[in-house]
Formats: C-alpha cells, structure tokens, sequence
C-alpha cells in the first residue's frame, strides 16, 4: 500500500481544519438564516443542535477518518464498507462523493463572484452612492442591477448570461484552486491555510470593529446585534426554525460531507483527535457567531433600520452580501479598501473551503483508483469545471443544489454515518478510535448521546424534511425551475452512475 501523506503540524492541522469550516456558510448563510428566523430564536435551536448532534458526529467523522486513513482509505465508500461488512455500505459511502462534489460545483461559482468583487472594489469599479443620496431602498438600485448583471441573473430567458469578466474570474478561481491542491496535503493545503486563516480572522475583526461604531437615523450595529444576540423563547415549536439551524450547524462544520473524514485520514494512528477536533471546531464557532454575527447583519441594521434589514436578509445571502453590505461600504470613508477587505475575506473563507470540498474526490481517485497526484487534481477539475456550467447558466440551479445536496443531503448522510460507526463497531473499538492518543478524554456520557440521540435526533429531521419541508419547496411557479430540476436530475444521475461505475470495476482493491 502506497504511503498517505500526513500533516506536518498540529497547528497547520488545526489550521486547515478550520479553514475547511470556515466558509461562506459563516459570513453569508449564518447571518441571513439567523435573521431570516428570528435573531436570537434561532441561536437556541443552533446552540442544542451544536452539543447534541455536531459535536459528537465530528468526533465520528475524526474517528472514521483516522481509522481508513491508517489503513490506506480516506473516502466514505471505503472506509464504511471497512467498518460495516455489507455490500450496501459501499454504495451508500459513494454520496460522500457526489455531495461534495455538487456542493463544490456551486460553492467555487460563488466564490469567484467574491474575488470579482474584490477586484472591482479596489480598482474602484462598484457603483457608487451620489453625494446627496437618501437611505430607502431606491440607493441600492445601481448596485443590485451591477449584481444582476455580473452574474446574468437578470436575464428571464433560458439560460443566465454572467458577463465575461464574471466568467474570466471564475476560471482564474478554479486554477487558483487547482494550485493549491496540486501541491498535496502538507505542501499544498496545510501551508496555505497557515497563511490564509490568520489574515482571514485579522480581517474579520477589522470589519468587526469597524461596524461595531456605525450609526445613522434608522439605526445602529448594537441593534443588530442585540437582535441576533438576545435569546428568545418563542416559536421554537416550529420544525423550520429546528431544520434550518440544524442544518446551519452541518453546513458550517462541513459535517456530512466526507470532507472531515478526508482531512482525518492524513492524521498519523495516535495523532489526538478529541481536543483538535474541538480546537478547530471552536474556531469556526469564534468566525461564525462572533465575527460573522458582527458584520453582515449589523451593518445592515446600522444603515438600512432594523426591520428594512430583515427584509433585506429574506431575499437571501446573496443581496445581503452583494448588494446591501457593498451600499453601506460606500457611504463610508475609505469605501474602496473597506469593501475590498469584506470582499477578500470572504474569497479566503471560501477557498479554504473550496479545497477541503474538493479534496474528497481527489483522495478518491488516489486511494481507491491508483491515480498519481497530478492525474487526480487535474481530472477532478476537468469534470468539476465542466459541472460548474450547471450553476452558471442555469437558472435557479444554485438554489436546487443547495437545497438537495447543500441542506438535506448532508443531514441524511450524517444519520448513515453516526449509524454505521456507532451500531456496526463494537462500543470498545468505538470508544478507543475516539479516544486514543487523546489529549483529553470524553466524558462516557457521550457515547450514550452518539450511540442513541445524536442518530434519533437526525433521524427525526430527515423525515421531518422529508414531510414538512418538502411539499412545499417543491411547488415553484416558473417553469424554469422546472426544467433546471430535470436537467439536473438527469445529468447528475448520470455523474453519480459514473462514481458508481467507477468504483465498481475497482472494488478489488479493497480488501
Ligand atoms: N463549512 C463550509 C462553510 O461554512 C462549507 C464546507 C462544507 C467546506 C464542506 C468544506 C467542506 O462555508
């Protein structure tokens, strides 16, 4: 068996874990999910969520990963049909492929609008507010037509029209990706997180503070703050406010995306797992609830007024980030560069996130097909970039894929999982792959809550999707969707038959 690659450093480790959590779930999805809920109604389902299901299924996903990484496997197909002995198992370890590989056809598109964004803010070339501009919905015109069209989401025909430039950026954001991933695991990945995380968080707590001191007429980013922070009690009967902040959690721990497992698997056989795992999970909570609290929301209460921000965040992320936030940053001073720091903050997040998505199909390719390096980075892009034409010119195509593959699939795929750990190995072996070479060791209470509420509660949501959730998301008036939906439907059964098929003339190399 060919020698896995392993890190270098515990802190490159925790790093790059880190850098996989924090994404643009942290700056985009949380704020506007926890604003479009409530404020602080949604931050008591996220916060029971967090301890009774993330944690302890990123102690399995850590687990899991070590335990194929040790021996020779770092993808799901392998690794599941290691712990359980069914053929079944297999089949079911392919959606950790084709997860985030959807996820990652659209999340690297979004990403690139970021750099874009980035670009043009500190060549100067975002709109701008006139000098005697009124706050009300009317300033952010400019700014939402410039989105629209740099993305081409304002055309109604069949297909989205990006303009070019949004095209160039995009392929220069999937090289930029390729680069880093080509480099390996240690040279690669571990030494740009090294780099990019710390910049990313001076860069958040800038912005954080910058906020912090903003007020007009309509407000201030203490009432935002004070919207998002201040628990509240009711409402909390409803399913939507649970599944939403359930699945915010898994989105923003890359839990369910075998992309935990991946990182995992180049850990060494007595590397820690108990406490890295949290260091880094802690790490991702500080981006998100403290510094992606701090920025999106308040600043748009500072400017717009509390609840013209709330409406702005149930039109989704993508006005919060691209158009509102851009409005605020130009009535302030030094426009240019604030922007440019929001716009660049949220491309490192992304990319560190875009690599660690992409980083499961590779390993695939090396581990379980034999692949080189070179042959797995280069042939993943080549399809990836192929399959990011879905989202770019099909309209509504990002919004499907996030709903099916970015929010239900993951919660499902983390039921498998925590099933097939917990109830396949026996509590002996369970408990030691958690804890051995740990720095610290858990409390036996929580093998109780893996083993039997970590499974029912994510059962309870799937289904709870399935039934609730479902129905109505599937009624949708344009026909476009609809076509998307087939077309998707179709092409992405074919890709997962080719993992499937892939995989299935290979399978004699497991043992
Ligand atoms: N956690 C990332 C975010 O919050 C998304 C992600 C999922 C990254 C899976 C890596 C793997 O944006």
């Amino acid at each position: 068996m060919a020698s896995r690659e392993h890190w270098r450093t515990k802190t490159g480790l925790v790093l790059a874990m880190a850098g996989s959590a924090i994404g643009l779930g942290n700056f985009l999805r949380f704020p506007t999910q926890a604003a479009q809920h409530g404020g602080g109604i949604f931050m008591i389902p996220y916060m029971i969520s967090l301890i009774l299901i993330a944690i302890p299924l990123l102690w399995i996903e850590w687990a899991m990963g070590r335990y194929g990484g040790i021996r020779g496997h770092g993808t799901t197909p392998a690794i599941f049909n290691l712990i359980w002995k069914n053929p079944l198992s297999k089949y079911l370890g392919v959606f950790g492929l084709f997860v985030p590989f959807v996820v990652c056809s659209y999340y690297i598109y979004i990403e690139s609008w970021t750099l874009g964004y980035a670009i043009f803010s500190i060549l100067g070339g975002l709109p701008a507010l006139p000098s005697d501009f009124n706050i009300s919905n009317e300033v952010q015109k400019p700014f939402k037509d410039f989105f629209l069209h740099y993305t081409g989401f304002s055309s109604s025909g069949f297909l989205n029209k990006p303009v070019i430039w949004s095209y160039l950026v995009f392929v220069v954001t999937c090289a930029l990706n390729y680069f880093v991933l080509i480099k390996g695991v240690s040279k690669g990945i571990e030494r740009f997180c090294k780099f990019a995380m710390p910049l990313l968080f001076l860069m958040g707590i800038f912005l954080a503070v910058r906020i912090f001191f903003l007020q007009t007429n309509y407000g201030s980013a203490v009432e935002g703050l004070n919207f998002l922070w201040e628990p509240r009690w009711d409402k909390l009967t409803e399913p939507a406010i649970w599944l939403a902040a359930a699945g915010q959690v898994f989105f923003t721990l890359s839990l369910g995306f075998g992309a935990i497992i991946v990182y995992a698997s180049y850990l060494k056989r007595n590397d820690d797992i108990t406490l890295t795992s949290l260091t880094s999970a802690s790490l991702n909570e500080f981006a998100e609830v403290v510094l992606g609290a701090s920025i999106a929301i308040p600043a748009a209460v500072a400017f717009f007024g509390l609840s013209a921000a709330q409406e702005i965040a149930k039109t989704g992320s993508f006005t919060l980030a691209f158009i509102s936030l851009p409005v605020v940053f130009a009535s302030l001073p030094y426009s240019n560069i604030i922007s440019f720091i929001w716009f660049f903050l949220l491309f490192l997040a992304g990319i560190t996130s875009s690599i660690a998505i992409t980083q499961p199909i590779i390993a695939f390719l090396e581990d379980e097909l034999k692949f080189s390096k070179n042959k797995a980075v280069t042939l993943t892009f080549t399809t990836l970039f192929l399959v990011a034409h879905l989202p770019i010119f099909l309209p509504f195509a990002i919004d499907e894929m996030d709903f099916w593959a970015g929010t239900f699939l993951i919660v499902a795929f983390g039921f498998i999982q925590s099933l097939i750990f917990l109830w396949s190995l026996t509590p002996a072996t369970v408990w030691t792959e958690i804890n051995r070479g740990g720095s610290i060791k858990l409390p036996k209470i929580f093998f109780l809550i893996m083993k039997y509420i970590t499974p029912a509660f994510l059962g309870i949501l799937t289904f709870w999707w399935i039934f609730k959730e479902l129905p109505s998301y599937l009624q949708a008036d344009d026909p476009r969707v609809w076509i998307t939906r087939v077309v998707l439907f179709i092409l992405l059964s074919i890709k997962l038959y080719l993992i499937f098929f892939a995989y299935k003339k290979k399978k004699k190399i497991l043992r």
